[in-house]
Parts: structure tokens; sequence; C-alpha cells
């Protein structure tokens, strides 16, 4: 996906300033003197944090991004060019770097979510939400994006929504899932169908079960 970037754009605040300076110091002591700049993908992730908790508490609510003022911020704690940071932060999907929902919804399509049905996937959440890919809700709730596999293909389709994973969606459980964000209810993080981690729809099964089942002598 093709990331969309407005450097100068009217949402862009003026200012930022992280809200606690001892997170910072924390990060940048995980690396050795003179590599503070290694600390860089941790400083932009504390930043799109930041922004989200002032983001839920705003209204209408909008979720975790990186204004240009806060990478700007980091270049001067890390003493690079401010494009070193725009470099880094511009390359990895898991920055956003212009404002998005509360909930950023990330829908994989890639062939294994495609073959188990991430199309029908999408068209949910752009039916029930009324909006299309890359496009947010008014009510600043919701973001829908298309991104890359994102190694759960096991348990597909899946979408990843801010932090978490929901798996083995189906165009009811997807719509279930926006209806309870919304409502502000707990929702079940993973497998919608019950399943633990990725084991099999029909139960755990063992290599011992299958020696069992075929008459296999075990050695001990
Ligand atoms: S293809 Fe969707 S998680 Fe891998």
């Amino acid at each position: 996906m093709k990331k969309h970037v407005d450097l100068t754009a009217a949402y862009q605040p003026k200012d930022f300033s992280f809200r606690d300076m001892s997170q910072v110091a924390e990060i940048l002591s995980r690396y050795p003197k003179g590599k503070q700049r290694s600390a860089t993908m941790p400083l932009l992730d504390l930043a799109q944090r930041q922004v989200a908790q002032d983001g839920a508490l705003a209204n209408p609510p909008y979720g975790g991004w990186i204004p240009r003022a806060a990478m700007d911020k980091i270049a001067e704690i890390v003493d690079v060019p401010p494009i070193k940071v725009y470099e880094v932060a511009t390359f990895y999907s898991m920055y956003n770097l212009e404002p998005v929902g509360k909930y950023l919804v990330q829908m994989c399509t890639t062939t294994p979510c495609m073959l188990c049905g991430s199309g029908d996937i999408v068209k949910t959440c752009e039916d029930h939400l009324g909006i299309h890919m890359g496009e947010s809700t008014k009510d600043g709730l919701f973001t829908i994006v298309e991104v890359e596999c994102l190694g759960a293909c096991v348990n597909a389709p899946m979408v990843q929504v801010n932090d978490d994973y929901f798996e083995d969606l189906t165009p009811e459980s997807m719509k279930q899932l926006l209806v309870d964000l919304k409502d502000g209810k707990d929702v079940t993080i993973g497998s919608q169908k019950g399943r633990r981690t990725s084991m099999a729809l029909s139960g755990t099964t063992t290599l011992l079960d299958q020696a069992d089942k075929l008459g296999v002598k075990k050695a001990i």
C-alpha cells in the first residue's frame, strides 16, 4: 500500500513534545553511547501511542499517528537530520503519517486470506461503515486500510485492529466486531471461531493421537 504523506497539511500540529521524558530516556538507554539513532523506531512508536492516548479522549476521537513535528523532535533527540527519521517512518506500514480513526482496521488481502474470503470481509466493512479502503468514518472511529500478509495466514481471513488480531472471520463476525467496537463493548481477540491459537478447528491433535489411530507402537 502506498503511504499517503503530506508534511505541510493543515492537520499537522506546529509542535510536539513527549509527555514523559523518562520513557524517552529509558529508550535511549537501551543503545550504546553514540548509537542513539537506533532509538528512532521505538521513539516513533512512543510518539504514535501518545497521540493515540490524546485521541481517545478527543471529540471526535482519533487514533495514533505521527505528526511531522514529532519526527522533527525525534531527529533532534537522536541527533540526525530530519530526513533520516522521515525515511524510517515512511518505510514501515506500522507508522501512520496522517490522522486515522480510533480503530485502524488493517485488512489483509494477500493470497491465503484472499482464498479464504477476505474479499467478503472487505466488502462487509465497506458496506457497514459506508467508506472505502483508505478512508475514515466521519465520527472518527474507524479507518480501513489494505495491508499485505500479517503472518496469521493459518487463521485466515483476518484483520488487525490497532494492536490486536481478529482471525477466522466471517462477514457476520466482522460486522459484529465493528458494532461491538463502536459500542465500546469487550471483544474477543484472536480466532472468532473459538479455536486456540492455530490449532485444528476440530480440536487439539497430537502426534500420539495420530500414532494411536494408525496403530503405531509407541517407542516408550
Ligand atoms: S495472507 Fe493474510 S495473514 Fe497471511
